[in-house]
């Protein structure tokens, strides 16, 4: 069986396959858990999760509990910007997963404004410094829409992953991405596809004949950056999970020129 090249998370070390899973909508439907076991199945080592997901956690446990334990990498976050409650955050997402560390721990859609609050004594980042010195969690990231945030992240030294958006639709967090490389943190791209909205639309477009990038070639012209760790597309059905799969086996990475193609595409559609 071929299988899915895996990138190094930067100074975590560890090995993620290019294409990872976004599990924030995968609850919303019943064919969750099928999505979830097909793509570890396929080879998809690295799902993310967070505790506001709603039942994101809880499913991935069942999915932990049901393959009688977890030989993947799980990544989750907290929008707790307390000491405590980071702490507490990360204490809720174990039990709910059901597992006795989290691989990596993120503090979760930064604000400019809340930056120093948050790394200050009694901010969430010193709760996770601490739940990482209990070793319930091996290494700790951050993730914002600012670009502002991103950067401060990457120049501190803090954190060994950056997640940031990212696709054909939306590239100002690009100049970012070879930045976090040469610090050798790990980079995570959310919204690879341009988010569910975008798709949703995108696909009723494409079946009217309107459109002719599709979700794959969204998903092709993010891996095709050598710079970023892994790509954490969303997705609830097992259907996507085998065109994703099979897109990241089989894709050539896109020229330069390609890729300005789809940027001008996608520019037009939205
Ligand atoms: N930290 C943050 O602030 C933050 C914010 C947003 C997202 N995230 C993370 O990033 C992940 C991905 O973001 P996202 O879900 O918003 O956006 P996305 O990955 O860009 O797009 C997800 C959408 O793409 C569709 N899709 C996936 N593969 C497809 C395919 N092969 N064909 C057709 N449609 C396909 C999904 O459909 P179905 O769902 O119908 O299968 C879903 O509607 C989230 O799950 C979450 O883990 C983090």
């Amino acid at each position: 069986m071929a299988h899915i090249k895996k990138r190094r998370l930067g100074k975590t070390g560890l090995m993620v396959t290019e294409l990872g899973l976004g599990a924030m909508d995968t609850p919303q439907v019943k064919e969750g858990g099928e999505t979830l076991n097909l793509a570890l199945d396929l080879g998809i080592n690295f799902l993310d999760t967070a505790r506001i997901y709603q039942g994101s956690e809880a499913l991935i446990g069942e999915v932990i509990s049901a393959r009688g334990g977890k030989s993947f990498y799980i990544a989750s976050k907290t929008i707790n910007r307390t000491r405590d409650g980071s702490q507490y955050d990360v204490d809720r997402s174990l039990k709910l997963l059901g597992v006795d560390r989290i691989d990596l721990y993120q503090l979760d859609d930064v604000l400019p404004e809340e930056w120093d609050r948050l790394m200050a004594e009694g901010g969430a980042y010193e709760g996770l410094l601490i739940a990482r010195e209990r070793g319930l969690i091996d290494h700790i990231g951050i993730t914002s829409h600012s670009l502002e945030v991103v950067e401060k992240a990457i120049a501190c030294d803090a954190f060994e992953t950056v997640m940031l958006e990212y696709s054909a639709f939306y590239r100002d967090a690009e100049k970012l991405i070879p930045l976090a490389r040469a610090q050798d943190i790990g980079v995570i791209v959310m919204r690879p596809l341009g988010g569910s909205g975008r798709t949703s639309s995108l696909r009723t477009r494409m079946a009217a004949g309107q459109a002719s990038l599709t979700p794959t070639m969204l998903l092709r012209y993010v891996l095709s950056n050598p710079d970023i760790s892994v790509a954490i597309a969303g997705v609830r059905y097992p259907s996507r999970v085998r065109e994703n799969v099979h897109l990241a086996l089989t894709y050539d990475p896109l020229e330069e020129a390609k890729k300005r193609e789809y940027e001008r595409e996608a520019q037009q559609l939205f």
